[in-house]
């Protein structure tokens, strides 16, 4: 079970196709402390009484800049045998006691990197965070290979929003992270929802799908010949090419509930982040294993009752695998 969990709706970035860009105004919500460690718990006991994994995933904002991150990690980890994982900008990786509790705490760690040096600062209105990550990222590969088998194995991995404008940069950017250290790359397409100005001119067209079909077996051999995966299943890039032309896929039923939750910083539950408003579950009124094993049937009434609109055209990259080859 993969929990992605929005803590923070605040972010100290300025990226330029992002819903929580600093510069806009809009609600900046943060989880509290205990309600996500009640939360927590609950998913302790489902992993117990299932024996399936369950990894926390934070997501925001900026999940690293939510007060509470490392000390409820800790808890979650340690108390209740979770996994945890973060996406981050990279912006407090260069502290010494941020690396050390990375390694002690997390199984993985997204780093999201959009290109080289020039664009990559540009889009995310952040002169020196790519050197930034570079750095970070270097000092928590070389922690991670020092620690060997003894240590928690640090999975680092890179996240990139593919445009119309760094499709040609993205190959020179993968063996770039492998260079760093990064072990599995994933990419997105540049979604419209979030900034609804910056997406015509600079999504993918036709020619940049065809174009990423082309370019990623050669390149997923490429890296693996270096130990690296290069993420992004056959289903998703036939998503990346249904939304280029604009055709719609509807997806009618994606077992909500039964391999991924959201959550976000509200303790809202639902199948996904796009279907929030419709299908969202309190997370306060889950106390046990037993509830969370029946959230699929909870989410199939609240389906008969009403669609939601996300569903008509699924963008979810869970439902379209990304995570996998
Ligand atoms: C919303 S961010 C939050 C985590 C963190 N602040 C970061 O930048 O990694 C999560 C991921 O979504 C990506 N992202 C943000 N806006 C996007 C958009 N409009 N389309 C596709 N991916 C987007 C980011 O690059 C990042 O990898
Ligand atoms: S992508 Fe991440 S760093 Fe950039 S504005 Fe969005 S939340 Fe902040």
């Amino acid at each position: 079970m993969i929990v992605v969990w929005r803590v923070t709706e605040l972010c100290n970035l300025a990226c330029a196709f992002c819903a929580f860009d600093r510069r806009l105004d809009r609600p900046r919500r943060v989880a509290g402390r205990e309600e996500v460690l009640a939360f927590g718990r609950v998913l302790g006991d489902y992993q117990r009484s299932t024996g399936e994994r369950v990894m926390v995933s934070w997501i925001g904002g900026e999940p690293l800049l939510w007060p509470a991150v490392f000390e409820v990690s800790r808890q979650l980890q340690r108390d209740h045998g979770l996994s945890i994982s973060a996406t981050t900008n990279g912006t407090t990786l260069h502290r010494a006691n941020v690396q050390r509790q990375i390694l002690e705490t997390f199984s993985e760690l997204t780093l999201s990197v959009d290109g080289p040096a020039a664009f990559h600062d540009s889009v995310r209105g952040a002169p020196g965070n790519w050197a930034q990550l570079q750095r970070a990222t270097r000092a928590l590969a070389d922690a991670r290979d020092e620690l060997g088998v003894k240590g928690r194995p640090l999975r680092l991995r890179a996240n990139t929003v593919l445009m119309h404008n760094n499709l040609p940069m993205f190959a020179a950017l993968c063996h770039t992270l492998a260079d760093w250290g990064v072990v599995e790359i994933t990419f997105n397409q540049l979604g419209g929802r979030d900034r609804p100005e910056f997406f015509p001119s600079h999504r993918l067209r036709p020619e940049d799908a065809a174009q990423l079909a082309a370019l990623v077996p050669p390149l997923r051999d490429a890296l693996a010949q270096r130990g690296v995966k290069l993420c992004g299943s056959a289903a998703y890039l036939k998503r990346i090419e249904a939304s280029v032309h604009n055709q719609r896929i509807e997806v009618t039923d994606c077992a909500p509930g039964e391999r991924f939750l959201f959550l976000d910083e509200s303790g809202r539950l639902a199948p996904c982040s796009f279907s929030l408003d419709e299908w969202s579950v309190p997370m306060a009124e889950l106390s046990s294993a037993d509830d969370l094993m029946a959230l699929p049937q909870r989410f199939a009434a609240l389906r008969q009752h009403q669609s939601a609109l996300a569903c008509s055209d699924c963008p979810s990259t869970q439902v379209f695998p990304k995570f996998i080859a």
